[in-house]
Order: structure tokens, then C-alpha cells, then sequence
């Protein structure tokens, strides 16, 4: 297992993070999987023997029941490995159950430490974005969290760039604690995040944490043109994250990353989890399974190494038009272009 520095800051992550949305099964995670803590046990388990260090859970898993059964599992060994939560989904009802208030995250924070039974979190990320309180109040807060040790690093999921970019700038200016990751959405299915969050985090130095790096099993090779969603996954059951917008180009991306799994002896899973993971600024990808023998693949794709050639196929197969203003920099700015500008726009500009 390769670990990398969880953007600039000193913590070393393995490139695989173990995922836990399936751990619980309550209200909509049940699509996701109905793992307890004796499965969980042997997940953790599994992953470790295989070096992964970071585990990722969040409150609203399962309504806090992932978080206890993390937190059941792990047992004696938590200081074994890094723990990630988050906080900012509803918890509750009531008018303070959700968000990024001062009151909400130190309120979340406790019931976190108390259901993953630990005194401190790794990485203490924030869910979603909150539009309705001021960065500050957010940031001051978790600045405190950092500074009485109940949290160790802070990181951000699924702001878009100026949110997340503002959130820097005010933390910088206010002398607060730093995001050190951003956990995003990004797959061969989607690679949106590529035009911003992936420029301002080679900019900005964060960590990336991917999750749903398999579309949510859609690149894992076992749904095909033409054919209902096997029973028993996800799909089936209704899930509709990640949305998928182009049919053709979807079954085209499978159609590659299954042809080059075959060349290389491996499964489509591995392909895809492998390439997402050689992608520029990307730290670690969040591997989630609902059977053994899915995180026992998906494990494997550690040790994949694609040759220039297949990852120049997968690229190009899962090419996404430029949006404004990234169209027009490529046409009129390709003479002043950073590092950061240069992830995006230099396979344009080069052709
Ligand atoms: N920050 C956020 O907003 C956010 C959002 C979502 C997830 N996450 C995090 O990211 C983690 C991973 O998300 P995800 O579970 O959606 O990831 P994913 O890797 O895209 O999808 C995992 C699902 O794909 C299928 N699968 C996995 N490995 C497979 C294999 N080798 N062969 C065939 N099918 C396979 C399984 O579903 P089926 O058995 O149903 O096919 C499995 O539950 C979560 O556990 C959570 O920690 C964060």
C-alpha cells in the first residue's frame, strides 16, 4: 500500500480509505448495504492487513448507528488507524439539527466522539455546504474543536470552488484552522470535478479524498448496455447517486475500462479505482463494498499500474467538452497558464 500526504498537511493516508455508508443499514443507507458490527469487524479487519490507515464514516450514516458500529468494531485498536466523520446533515428535527452553526458542530462533535467511542477525530470534515451561516461562525468552531484536540486535521466535502476557495481565504485572514482535504465526487463516470476543485486543490495544496470512485458500482463491470441493473446491487434497489446524464457515453466507459481490465487480468473495479487514483491531486480513494469479496478486489486495485496507452483511452473516452470560461482560456490565455490551469487545460491546448 502507497500512503501520500494528505494535501500540505504532515498526515499520511493510504491511497485506499475505507468507506462505511453500507455499515448500519437504516433508513436510505439500507440500499447501500446492511453490514453489522461483526461485518465490520471483518472489513476493518481486511482493510488493514491490506495497510489502509484512514476510515471514513459520517453522523448520518444510518442516523449515528455507522458511527457506533465503527466505533464497536475498532474497539481497542482506534489508535490504530485515522478516523474521518463529518457533520452538517439533519440529526434530528429540530430547528439546530443540521448545519454548520457554532451550536450544531459542537453539539455533532460530541455525539460523533461518543458513538465512535474515541476522545478525538482524525478528520473532522464538513458534509455539505451551509449558505446560511457565516464561514466564520463555521470556521471559528471548528478552529476550536482543533484547539482542544477533540479533532486533528478539518477537511471540506462537495463545496464548489469559489465556497470552498472563500473558506480558505477566510480561514487565512481570521488566523483559524485550514481545510486540509476536500472528500469530492469524481470517476471515470464524471470527471466534473476536474475544471475547479481539482486546479484549487493543486493551487491550494489540499488533500483529495474521492469518494463513490466506482460511480457507486457502476464501473465495476457488472452493469451493461442494454441490461437491467443486476438484482441485489444498489441500482436495483432505486439509488440514483451519481446521475447519470449520457447513456452511450457511460456504456462506451464501461465497454474501455472492462477491455482494458481484461488486457491487464484484472477486474473493471481495480481499472477504474486505479485510474481515478493516478489522476492529478488525488490522495486517496474511498473504497466502499457491501460483500468481502468486493472489498477484496477493490483492495487489489492498490497494486494496479496502467500502462500511458490504456490511460490515454480511458481519458479519452470519458472526455468532457470544456465549459465557459475554461473554453475561452484555452483559446485566448494558453501563454500564461499555471501549474493548476495546466491539470485541466494542457490536454486541450496540446490536442
Ligand atoms: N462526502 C459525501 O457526500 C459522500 C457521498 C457518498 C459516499 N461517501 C463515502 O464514500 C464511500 C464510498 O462510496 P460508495 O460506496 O458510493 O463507493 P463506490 O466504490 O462508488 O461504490 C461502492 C458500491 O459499488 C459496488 N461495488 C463495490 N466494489 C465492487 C466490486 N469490486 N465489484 C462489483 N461491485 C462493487 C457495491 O454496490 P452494490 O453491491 O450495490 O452493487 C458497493 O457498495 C462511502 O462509504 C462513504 O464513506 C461520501
Amino acid at each position: 500500500m502507497e500512503y501520500r500526504q494528505l494535501g500540505s498537511s504532515g498526515l499520511r493516508v493510504s491511497t485506499i480509505t475505507l468507506g462505511t455508508m453500507g455499515f448500519g443499514g437504516k433508513g436510505w443507507a439500507s440500499a447501500v448495504g446492511q453490514i453489522g458490527v461483526e461485518g465490520a469487524r471483518r472489513q476493518i479487519g481486511m482493510a488493514r492487513d491490506a495497510g489502509v490507515n484512514l476510515i471514513d464514516t459520517a453522523d448520518v450514516y444510518s442516523q449515528g448507528v455507522c458511527e457506533e458500529i465503527v466505533g464497536e468494531a475498532l474497539g481497542g485498536s482506534r489508535d490504530e488507524v485515522l478516523l474521518a466523520t463529518k457533520v452538517r446533515m439533519p440529526m434530528g428535527d429540530g430547528p439546530n439539527d443540521a448545519g454548520l452553526s457554532r451550536h450544531h458542530i459542537l453539539r455533532a462533535a460530541e455525539a460523533s466522539l461518543r458513538r465512535l467511542g474515541t476522545d478525538y477525530i482524525d478528520l473532522y470534515q464538513v458534509h455539505e455546504w451551509d449558505g446560511q451561516t457565516p464561514l466564520e461562525e463555521t470556521l471559528s468552531a471548528l478552529d476550536a474543536l482543533v484547539t482542544s484536540g477533540k479533532v486533528r486535521y478539518i477537511g471540506a466535502s462537495n463545496l464548489a470552488g469559489w465556497q470552498l476557495m472563500k473558506a480558505l481565504w477566510v480561514a487565512d485572514r481570521r488566523g483559524l484552522e485550514r481545510f486540509v482535504s476536500q472528500q469530492i465526487y469524481y470517476s471515470l463516470q464524471a470527471r466534473d470535478a476536474e475544471s475547479e476543485l481539482i486546479p484549487l486543490t493543486l493551487d491550494q495544496g489540499l488533500g483529495v479524498l474521492v469518494w463513490s470512485p466506482l460511480a457507486g458500482g457502476l464501473l465495476s463491470g457488472k452493469y451493461r448496455r442494454g441490461q437491467d441493473a443486476p438484482e441485489g446491487t444498489r441500482r436495483f434497489e432505486g439509488w440514483d447517486e451519481p446521475p447519470v446524464h449520457d447513456e452511450v457515453k457511460l456504456y462506451d466507459t464501461i465497454d474501455e475500462v472492462v477491455a482494458v481490465g481484461e488486457e491487464l487480468g484484472v477486474s473493471a473495479a481495480q481499472v477504474a479505482l486505479a485510474y481515478t487514483l493516478g489522476k492529478p491531486g488525488v490522495t486517496s480513494v474511498i473504497a466502499g463494498a457491501r460483500t468481502e469479496e468486493q472489498l477484496a478486489d477493490n483492495l487489489a486495485a492498490a497494486d494496479v499500474v496502467l500502462s500511458a496507452e490504456q490511460v490515454e483511452r480511458l481519458d479519452r473516452v470519458s472526455a468532457q467538452p470544456l465549459r465557459y470560461p475554461h473554453w475561452h482560456q484555452a483559446n485566448t490565455a494558453s501563454d500564461r497558464l499555471s501549474p493548476a490551469d495546466l491539470s485541466l487545460l494542457g490536454r486541450h491546448i496540446s490536442g
